[in-house]
């Protein structure tokens, strides 16, 4: 299908998860990229970052579907350097019109252990983030005359989940900003949602320090050791969902099917919310 025939799209955190399967789904229905990721590691998070060569493998992905990206290692932290990065895509790519808020980091911890650095880094990078990508991106949006806007909060953004007190906060103030951003933009033609999903098959569960707070009693726990624990969490009997279920959802809203939704937060949990 080509329901983003002739559509640029902006996907954050584009070098490898969610972020890679959106700009390729996105691709996939003829839309042009652009891309950006940190590439390097943020240091209160005991895991990796995308790197380098991870934004490289979205660029060959989404050039293998005959579509152009224009992708730049950047900080969503640096409302500058985003706003740089972003500019040089729309020059290049003539314009914007479907942006993928997806960027972000997790990290456990109980939220009176959680150290001044872990809690300012989740917020600046998942909410704060998040605001610079809407502020770089709304004049593109503007000029167009309309758009379609996804921001990627979670399960932990509808409820309360304990060990993430300060992704849960992020990710409840992402459903503020959505709402109120449908709200402000709606006169624009620019329309707002943001998607709550259950937990996906990405390095940001599946990581030695989120597998030891699932399995405390094994010291190499495995992705096995974890599976039946990250399950209670949902209704259907699965696991951890994959990147193209949330791409899915992405996709629809992204389109004119969705045309006159916005303001909605909408789950892809297998039921975690019910
Ligand atoms: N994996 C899950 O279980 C899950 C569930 C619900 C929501 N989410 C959310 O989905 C989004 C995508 O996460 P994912 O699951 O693909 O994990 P991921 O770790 O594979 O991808 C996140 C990407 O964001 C990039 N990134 C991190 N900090 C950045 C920054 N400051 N600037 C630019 N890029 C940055 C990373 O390098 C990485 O490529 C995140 O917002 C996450 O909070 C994830």
């Amino acid at each position: 299908m080509n329901r983003l025939q002739g559509k640029v799209a902006f996907v954050t955190g584009a070098g490898r998860g969610q972020g890679r399967s959106h700009a390729v789904h996105l691709a996939s229905e003829g839309a042009d990229i652009i891309a950006i990721d940190i590439c390097k590691p943020v240091s209160s998070v005991d895991y990796p970052m995308a790197s380098r060569e991870d934004l490289a493998e979205t660029v060959r992905l989404v050039e293998a579907l005959n579509r152009r990206i224009v992708s730049r290692a950047a900080d969503v932290r640096d409302l500058d350097g985003l706003t740089g990065a972003l500019d040089e895509g729309v020059a290049e790519l003539g314009g914007l019109d479907i942006v993928c808020a997806n960027a972000g980091i997790g990290g456990c911890g109980r939220a009176a252990e959680l150290s001044a650095q872990t809690w300012q880094d989740v917020i600046d990078i998942n909410l704060t983030g998040v605001f610079h990508t809407m502020k770089a991106a709304y004049p593109h949006l503007n000029n167009r005359g309309g758009g379609s806007v996804i921001l990627t909060s979670s399960v932990a953004g509808v409820k309360g989940i304990q060990n993430i007190a300060h992704y849960s906060a992020a990710k409840h103030g992402l459903v503020g900003l959505g709402k109120t951003l449908a709200l402000e933009w709606g006169e624009r033609g620019i329309r707002v949602n943001t998607i709550v999903p259950t937990t996906v098959d990405t390095p940001l569960i599946h990581n030695l320090p989120t597998y030891r707070l699932f399995a405390p009693n094994i010291a190499e726990p495995t992705r096995e050791d974890v599976a039946g624990a990250f399950a209670s969490f949902n209704a259907l009997p699965v696991s951890w969902i994959d990147p193209v279920d949330v791409s899915r959802l992405v996709l629809f809203l992204a389109s004119d099917d969705a045309r006159y939704i916005t303001g909605a937060t909408m789950p892809i949990d297998a039921g975690a919310t019910a």
